[in-house]
């Protein structure tokens, strides 16, 4: 597969060059994100997890920790069929470990020894997780105010953990070890748009496509690599419908709300969604693209919500991050005016780590 010849590019600028050569966490030429050209086929290799869509990926990791297969719970709920992905059970407990997995092993494969990142939490554990497995170095920076347990999980995991004052700190920390370092760069990354379309051809194997997704968005990776994977099935033939796409932020970060709609909606405090708390998301016009085109929308939500999700979500034995629980705080806000029969909510975050 590695034979054939795969590119990084840019869609702002045109540049391009060789994937497997050299890393750009952007583009050289004009600062945009990057996408990753490759020929795809839809054949489902036989083995669980990620591996199985190995013929739509860019890369075949040597090491598989069981990151991908999760469960899909299908609950009875008004009337509907609500499609719970249990996204917080991969490895590193979330679904960040779909692109991290494919992320840390390019970092290994092109001679990296070590790894730097910047992150509220998620990315952190999953990165120091896949860089253990793989013997790769990594320092994660952090704001101060990411919750305890996720920076004692990734001291755990052997990172060392530099705390900032806030997230943009830590996004500017960082650069000051790129040239050295590979900078995963998860917000600008394309591996974890191509990372979360996997969960995409999971449901489209046990299930098909759902009416409707209803996904957290902080950088959009999960948002964009959804509606990537369905888009793949749709051209490949596989399903003859898209669904329809809603985001859900908290009203403390609503970058793609306020580019949405031009104005930003004032709400209660949103704090307990920090995993979705990115101010300059790099793939903004792409999200909102995606949104108007699949005739989608972004709902807000705040902590009052959040909590009544995570209760009722606990009632239904799941147990999630508050951040993982505005999927269904939206879907509350929303349900009374929408048709869709069939809705799939990823639940992204484990609740253990709190
Ligand atoms: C639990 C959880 N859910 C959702 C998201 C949002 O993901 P993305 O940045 O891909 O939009 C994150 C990001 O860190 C997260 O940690
Ligand atoms: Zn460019």
């Amino acid at each position: 597969m590695s034979k054939l010849k795969i590119e990084w590019i840019c869609r702002n600028c045109g540049f391009r060059s060789d994937f497997w050569s050299r890393y750009y966490w952007r583009c050289p030429i004009c600062g945009s994100p990057l996408e990753i050209e490759y020929k795809k086929s839809f054949e489902p290799e036989s083995g669980r997890g990620m591996i199985r869509y190995s013929s739509m990926l860019p890369m075949k990791p040597e090491k598989n920790i069981g990151e991908g297969d999760t469960p899909l719970i299908i609950e009875n709920i008004d009337g509907r069929k609500i499609l719970f992905k249990l996204e917080y059970l991969n490895p590193g407990g979330s679904f960040k470990d779909r692109g991290s997995s494919l992320a840390v092993y390019y970092a290994y494969k092109t001679g990296y020894k070590t790894v730097v990142e910047d992150t509220s939490g998620n990315t952190g554990i999953s990165v120091s997780l896949y860089s253990r497995i793989y013997g790769l170095k990594t320092k994660i920076f952090m704001p101060k105010t990411a919750p305890e347990g996720k920076k004692r999980l990734v001291k755990k995991l052997g990172a060392e953990v530099v705390e900032t004052e806030d997230r943009a700190r830590a996004s500017e920390e960082v650069l000051k070890y790129v040239s050295e370092s590979f900078y995963v760069a998860h917000t600008w990354n394309y591996l974890y748009v191509l990372g979360a379309s996997t969960i995409s051809y999971e449901v489209y194997e046990e299930y098909g496509p759902p009416d409707l997704v209803i996904t957290p968005i902080g950088s959009g990776g999960l948002f964009l690599g959804l509606v990537k994977g369905f888009e793949e099935l749709y051209k490949l033939g596989r399903i003859s419908r898209m669904p329809r796409f809603i985001g859900v932020q908290g009203y403390n970060v609503q970058p793609v709300y306020e580019a949405l709609k031009g104005y930003k909606e004032a709400g209660e405090d949103s704090s307990l969604a920090d995993g979705i708390m990115v101010r300059n998301p790099p793939r903004l016009q792409e999200i909102i693209e995606k949104i108007r085109l699949y005739n989608g929308e972004v709902i807000l939500v705040g902590n009052s919500e959040i909590e009544k999700a995570l209760e009722r979500l606990l009632d239904l034995g799941f147990i999630i991050e508050p951040t993982s629980a505005t999927v269904y705080a939206a879907y509350e806000k929303i349900k009374n005016k929408i048709d869709e029969k069939t809705i799939l909510m990823p639940l992204t975050g484990s609740g253990l780590k709190i």
